[in-house]
């Protein structure tokens, strides 16, 4: 009798707990057991949390199914988080591992191969020209074809065209493999659907991840119909294979003293630690690294674009300035390089404050807590995935002045000097994580709206106006709407 009624006790105890939120982690929302706090309401996910963040403070914990997420709502606290080793894993979620358990590459791993895979892509970005004029030829080039599909339907109102992705695809792969796509290529045309299709199959998986008990109650052929499991192996074997190709011309071709690329770099470092036993290099590895700068680089740059095109055709006044500059410094139709950057400070502040107000990556990238740590006066389990609400940080009134408005002049000086304010800016994240391309994107960014701007001027179709509000329907990016342009020739 006393064995079950301490056993009956113990169950007692065990439900209270999980009915209870421990009062040392983050205020916020606790819910149900399993199932964790569900909003019944329309709102956004952002509208959702923005309004957590006014009830409970710059630090809340929401759990979700039987996640626990820890939203931080403070660029300094963001900060200081995203600077601590024991915030540096990524979370331990299907989204990251599904290709390969446990993940590795550069954006989905963690530990001592994310660290080995990030320095060496940092110097191999760095010597293949991020950010130095090796680059720019490249992209001046590429830059050149997008003017031309631009050209062709000058005066008449459509969407920016495929040219775009394809100009910020070809950077990437220049670098990787050497190599640049033509626009019709049918291979570039099925990895630009497959992009698309991973970001919003991949939201399927996050049943797995936040409510891992339905696998186990439910049959595993429903399971894998939910989570899409055969439309994902398709796609990572469409993906890889075309990699695995490229690392098998690469190591046939090899030439070590004239390594070509960073697949080139790869190879000889591999070569190098080939009789460490410790060693994590493998073609997998090599094949996941090139995938995430293909997925982290394109996406984000052509998006960013986009929204600069919204941006430019509802505000007229800003463009007859971005005019002005590049006239002034690109005069005579030159093209611009790396050289012009320090004399375009407006075109740099139009830059940066497309970045801010767009608030593309609208929860950063989640990382995850890999030990029982302390954070903002809180308790922070071991296992516990945090977020940087990105949208309100960019929207704080305590760094930027009128956030809502679109205006370059808030990254610019009294003297008309770029001032590269960064208290409030996440774009590209903040500490041991932060963006490695930051600098490459900045550099296609500067050249491709300096080219396109020079000859051409952009507003929407007549009697429209553009659409401002993002569309939330994908988890991680907050992009663009569907809008139409039209591009019309300058004289010069
Ligand atoms: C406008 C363009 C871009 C934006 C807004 C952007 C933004 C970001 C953000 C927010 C993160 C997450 C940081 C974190 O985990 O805390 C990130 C990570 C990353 N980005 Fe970018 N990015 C851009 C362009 C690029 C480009 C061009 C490349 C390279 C080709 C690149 C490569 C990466 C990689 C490899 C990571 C993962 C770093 C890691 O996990 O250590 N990004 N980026």
């Amino acid at each position: 009798m006393l064995v079950e009624l301490l056993l009956f006790g113990g169950l007692l105890f065990l439900l209270w707990k999980s009915f209870r939120k421990p009062p040392e982690l983050p205020p916020g929302k606790w819910g149900l057991p399993l199932v964790g706090y569900i909003p019944w309401t329309s709102k956004t996910f952002e509208d959702q949390v923005s309004d957590f963040h006014k009830q409970y403070g710059h630090i809340f914990l929401w759990r979700m199914g039987t996640q626990l997420m820890v939203f931080i709502n403070d660029y300094k606290l963001v900060k200081e988080t995203f600077s601590r080793v024991e915030f540096t894993n990524r979370p331990d979620w299907e989204t990251f591992k599904f290709f390969e358990d446990p993940a590795i590459g550069i954006g989905s791993s963690s530990g001592a191969l994310w660290h080995r895979n990030r320095r060496f892509t940092l110097r191999q970005l760095r010597d293949l020209g991020m950010g130095k004029s090796r680059l720019v030829e490249v992209v001046q080039q590429q830059t050149l074809k997008l003017r031309e599909s631009l050209s062709i339907n000058a005066g008449t109102p459509g969407r920016i065209p495929h040219q775009l992705f394809v100009t910020i695809i070809n950077v990437i792969w220049q670098m990787v493999a050497s190599r640049q796509f033509d626009a019709e290529d049918k291979k570039l045309k099925s990895f630009a659907k497959d992009m698309d299709d991973f970001v919003i199959l991949s939201n399927r998986l996050a049943f797995k991840d936040f409510l891992p008990w339905l696998q186990t109650i439910m049959p595993e052929f429903l399971f894998k119909r939910l989570i899409n499991y055969h439309g994902m192996v398709q796609m990572k074997e469409r993906f890889f294979a075309y990699f695995y190709e490229e690392i098998k011309n690469h190591r046939a071709t090899l030439d070590p003293d004239n390594p070509r690329d960073l697949i080139d770099g790869y190879l000889l470092e591999m070569e190098t630690n080939k009789d460490d036993t410790e060693t994590t290099y493998s073609d997998a590895d090599l094949a996941f690294l090139v995938f995430d700068l293909f997925f982290a680089g394109s996406e984000t740059t052509t998006n960013t674009f986009n929204w600069m095109c919204c941006f430019l055709a509802s505000h007229p006044h800003v463009q007859r300035k971005l005019h002005a500059e590049i006239d002034e410094v690109l005069c005579n139709g030159i093209l611009p390089t790396l050289t012009e950057r320090p004399r375009m400070p407006y075109t740099e502040a139009v830059i940066n404050e497309v970045l801010r107000i767009s608030a593309l990556v609208n929860f950063g990238v989640q990382h995850m807590a890999n030990t029982d740590t302390q954070l903002g006066g809180y308790t922070i389990p071991k296992g516990t995935i945090l977020s940087s609400s990105v949208t309100s940080i960019h929207y704080d009134n305590r760094y930027w002045v009128q956030p809502n408005e679109f205006r370059p002049e808030r990254w610019l000086d009294e003297n008309g000097k770029l001032s590269m304010k960064k208290e409030g800016f996440l774009a590209f994240g903040v500490g041991k994580r932060v963006c490695t391309g930051e600098s490459l994107a900045r550099m296609e960014l500067f050249i491709i709206t300096s080219m396109i701007f020079q000859s051409f001027s952009i507003a929407p179709p007549p009697g429209k106006s553009i659409n401002l509000i993002p569309d939330l329907s994908g988890f991680f990016f907050r992009k663009p709407m569907y809008n139409e342009f039209v591009f019309t020739m300058r004289k010069q």
